[in-house]
């Protein structure tokens, strides 16, 4: 099997994309880490080399191409906060689509034939069946899953027309932080579950605000599948190695196929953490599907994917090493000790 040994990551200094980054660099890969900083974190990028640049810099991109001879792409750069791209589409579509052809474009024409592409769940909408499979109709709900959706045309288009291999990571819920802390989930604004929680538990906000609790579910409020962030990391190496094994295209659904409530979600915290985290409901918020679990037997069956943290708690404790490890430091870079 050939091995791609140079990888460029780019959003390398997101969440996910940085505990790509660890697992490959952990595995021999040389990864080369072109972020613009825009929503990354300088001090989440502590394996590989490091690039202050954007995607849809082509010229930039023509030269790291050539420089560090690169053999796949993968791209974690997106805009992610579903509420936010109800209300500002544009930026979603320009940021998610428009310079991601761009990436593309460069790709391609540096004569590179692997791409690795973080899409969502969000595809999906509503569920018709659950857990959700690749082959659910895709219905999305809000600008952020319509963007995602279309770049997976756009990826058939390019493999079609210019024989660039792809391969699809849709996400469920990512949670989670890798097992020493050094990196983990930073947003800002936060706006996922998670981290909003755990900042609660440490008194950085007063309240959670359940969206919505009045949906169909077991007790009104929505259900998602949290998936560890290192999990997910491992799915995209097995999906690299799988595409130049094969030199083949395919897409996964990678979830732990266990729903739960923003209620369930919120006690598993005040376990964890041993902390009260006073909750404030209040209206649906635009753009939520109901229901949210993914199947990943797919991925199971073709690249051996199986996640190993598959409990909600230890899911929220990794996140939560990681919150106190920011907190004890002040919110400094976290990387040290
Ligand atoms: N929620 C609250 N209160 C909050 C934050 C979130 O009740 O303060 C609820 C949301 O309404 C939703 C659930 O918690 O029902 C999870 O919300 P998140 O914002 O944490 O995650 P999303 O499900 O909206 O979206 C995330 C990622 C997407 C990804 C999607 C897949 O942001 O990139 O998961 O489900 F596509």
């Amino acid at each position: 099997m050939s091995q791609a040994k140079n990888v460029l990551i780019i959003g390398g200094a997101g969440y996910i994309g940085s505990h790509v980054n660890l697992l490959l660099s952990q595995k021999g890969y040389r990864t080369i880490i072109l972020d613009n900083l825009v929503h990354g974190h300088r001090d989440a990028v502590q394996w590989g080399t490091f690039i202050e640049g954007d995607m849809a810099d082509t010229s930039l991109l023509s030269r790291v191409f050539e420089e560090y001879e690169i053999d796949a792409v993968m791209h974690f750069s997106a805009f992610i906060a579903v509420g936010e791209s109800v209300e500002e589409p544009g930026s979603y579509y320009k940021n998610n689509v428009a310079r991601t052809i761009d990436l593309l474009n460069a790709t391609v024409q540096a004569g590179i034939k692997y791409f690795l592409f973080s899409s969502t769940c969000a595809i999906m909408g509503n569920p018709v069946y659950l857990p959700l499979d690749e082959k659910h109709k895709r219905d999305p709900l809000n600008p952020y899953g319509w963007s995602k959706f279309m770049v997976e045309q756009i990826l058939q288009d390019f493999e079609s027309a210019y024989g660039l291999r792809h391969g699809i990571l849709r996400y469920f819920n990512a949670a989670g932080a890798e097992s020493k802390a050094r990196i983990g989930e930073r947003h800002d604004p936060e706006t996922h579950l998670i981290p909003i929680v755990l900042e609660a538990a440490l008194g950085k906000r007063e309240e959670v605000g359940i969206f919505g609790t009045d949906y169909p579910t077991r007790d009104g409020t929505c259900i998602r599948d949290y998936i560890h962030v290192c999990d997910l990391a491992e799915a995209h190496l097995l999906t690299l190695e799988w595409m130049m094994e094969h030199d083949a295209s395919n897409d996964f659904n990678l979830g732990n196929g266990k729903g739960f409530t923003v209620k369930e979600v919120i006690d598993v915290a005040r376990r964890v953490t041993n902390r009260e985290i006073q909750t404030r409901e209040t209206h649906r918020r635009d753009g939520d599907a109901e229901s949210l679990i993914g199947s990943s037997e797919k991925a199971k069956a073709v690249l051996g994917w199986i996640p190993k943290i598959d409990s909600l708690e230890e899911i929220v404790s990794s996140a939560w090493r990681w919150h106190r490890k920011v907190e004890d430091l002040g919110g400094e870079d976290p990387k040290n000790g």
